[in-house]
Parts: C-alpha cells; sequence; structure tokens
C-alpha cells in the first residue's frame, strides 16, 4: 500500500464532486439536529434489520480480538452509535472507537469502553497505522463517489488496520426489484440522483471484486442478506416496509421531493401508498457483507 507496486494512488484528498449535494445523507433527507431522535428511530430499525438478516453484528472471524482487553476495534460513519453501544456491552473486553462527520452520536452516558469523535474519513483517519485489530464501516457506501472508494477510502480503512486484523464492510443495494410505481418512481430518482454526483447506487456490489483486486487484502469473505419488503410472514418484513415508508418521508421532504416536485400536501398519501406497494409487489434489495484480512 502506498508504494510503487501499488495498484492505486494514495490520494489524501481526493477532489469533492461536483452538484448541488455533496453526499447520499443530504440528499436523501433535510436532516438537521432537531430532527435527531426521528432519525434516530430509524437508524435503529436499520441497524435491527442488518444484525437479524446476517444474524449478528459481524461476520468477520474476530471472537479471538473480542475477548482481548488490548483490542482496538473502530467503528467508521458510526451514526448514532447503535452498532458500537452494541458490541461494547456483549463484548466488554475491547476499547471501541466511533468516527462520523456529524455528531449525532451519543455526548454523554457513553460506556468507558468507547470512544466517539467527529471526523470526516476523506480528510483522512486521526489514527495512525496500523491501530485497529477490527475496522466495520456500516450503510456508508453511498455517502462516498466510486472514485473516492476506488482510490481513497480502501486505503485509508486499511491503513489504520493492524496487520492480521479485519475489515468488514456492510452495505445494501440502492436500485431495488419488484417496487410497485410510486416505490419505483422515488427509488429511480433517487438512484439518477446518486449517479449525478458520481456515487454508484449498487456500490455494495463493487466491494467483494474491488477489495479482492487489493493485494493487501486476502480471505475476504462476500455474505449476502435478502431484505424482502411486504411479507409479513418473515419476522422483518414488516419493520422493512415501515422503514422503507418513513425513508420515502424523509426523501420526499427533501431535496429528492424538490427534484420530483411533490406537494408537501400529498407526501402522507404517497407514504401510504408505498406502504400498501410494499404488500402487494413486494419489493427486495440486498445487503452485502465483505469481511477481508489485512495481510500479516
Ligand atoms: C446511513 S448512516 C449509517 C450509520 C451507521 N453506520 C449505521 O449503520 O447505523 C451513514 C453515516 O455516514 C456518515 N458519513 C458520511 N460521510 C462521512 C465522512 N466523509 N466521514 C465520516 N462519516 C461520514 C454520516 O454522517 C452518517 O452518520
Amino acid at each position: 500500500m502506498g508504494n510503487k507496486t501499488s495498484r492505486f494512488h494514495f490520494t489524501r484528498k481526493p477532489p469533492k464532486p461536483k452538484g448541488y449535494i455533496s453526499n447520499y445523507h443530504e440528499m436523501l433527507s433535510s436532516f438537521k439536529l432537531e430532527e435527531k431522535s426521528d432519525h434516530d428511530e430509524k437508524e435503529h430499525l436499520v441497524h435491527f434489520i442488518i444484525k437479524e438478516l446476517f444474524k449478528g453484528n459481524f461476520s468477520s472471524p474476530i471472537h479471538n480480538i473480542l475477548s482481548d482487553p488490548n483490542a482496538k476495534i473502530l467503528d467508521v460513519g458510526c451514526g448514532s452509535g447503535f452498532w458500537l453501544l452494541e458490541m461494547a456491552a456483549d463484548y466488554s473486553s475491547p476499547q471501541y472507537f466511533g468516527i462520523d462527520n456529524l455528531s449525532t452520536f451519543p455526548k454523554s452516558t457513553i460506556p468507558s469502553n468507547i470512544e466517539f469523535s467527529q471526523h470526516n474519513l476523506l480528510e483522512g483517519l486521526p489514527f495512525p497505522d496500523n491501530t485497529f485489530e477490527f475496522v466495520h464501516i456500516q450503510s456508508v457506501g453511498s455517502e462516498f463517489t466510486e472514485t473516492q472508494w476506488e482510490t481513497f477510502v480502501y486505503q485509508e480503512l486499511a491503513r489504520v488496520l493492524k496487520p492480521g486484523g479485519w475489515l468488514e464492510i456492510c452495505d445494501p443495494e440502492i436500485e431495488f426489484s419488484n417496487c410497485g410505481p410510486t416505490l419505483k418512481q422515488l427509488n429511480l430518482t433517487v438512484c439518477n440522483c446518486l449517479m449525478a454526483i458520481n456515487v454508484n447506487p449498487q456500490m455494495a456490489l463493487r466491494h467483494h471484486s474491488l477489495i479482492k483486486s487489493f493485494p493487501i487484502f486476502s480471505n475476504v469473505i462476500h455474505d449476502k442478506g435478502h431484505m424482502q419488503l411486504g411479507n409479513y410472514t418473515h419476522k422483518i418484513g414488516k419493520i422493512g416496509t415501515l422503514t422503507m415508508k418513513e425513508y420515502s418521508r424523509f426523501a420526499y421532504k427533501g431535496p429528492i421531493g424538490k427534484i420530483m416536485k411533490i406537494d408537501p400536501k400529498d407526501i402522507n398519501s404517497l407514504t401510504d401508498k408505498i406502504e400498501i406497494e410494499c404488500e402487494l409487489y413486494k419489493p427486495y434489495y440486498f445487503y452485502h457483507r465483505v469481511c477481508a484480512q489485512k495481510a500479516a
């Protein structure tokens, strides 16, 4: 990494994508800190969905790390910190770190084995090389352009991993299948807007082959979770539908709604339609978890 044999150049400050919005988070919502509890609720539901789909908070073979009091674990783009709070409660030996460019993580009542800090990954992670035994990054795929992933993000995550440590990336596909007409129009607009700022809505599908292309990584594992909405016999089908309905409300209220020329008074009926369509059409998408070990 960073030497002449690397496949990609190590660029500390990649150029920002051009466009009226800079990332997925901004695009999908008019998120402001005063809406934090609303935001936290959705993030918590998604956290629950992912945990249920993969039957756990991680897929990497890290059980020895989790019982090591000297181990350090990093969650990048930790959001409200649900993953870290659960991991730190379930496996209390390691020291946990969370960074996010927004300060949505808890500020008080934090377990003594977690440290949160506000930081932009694209400016480089604020940690020395070879610091962590495990680096986790979840639902952050669409926050970066494809070029930023290819030329900076994987390398930066690898840089802070200790040799022999594990990286785990978990992301959903943003393009859904089997949508009814209302969700299809919204989903298409979101995907088109992402592509306009050079974000690949299907980045989740690329992690596996891209990580495999880096000689620094080996033992690459690819796990898939099938997220079926509207299937109410499935434990998370109903939760998935309600989460989709609420994310749609957020999207209609924000820049996406403006692009689609949505009248705010129609938002409730549109989100109700999305809920009904989920039951009728049973849309689905996949979550992807890719785990890889840094060369020792
Ligand atoms: C969809 S949320 C996922 C949060 C959390 N990982 C989870 O699974 O619940 C994406 C997070 O990435 C953060 N993020 C976006 N761009 C970032 C950057 N450049 N550096 C650090 N965090 C970033 C956002 O602030 C947001 O909290």
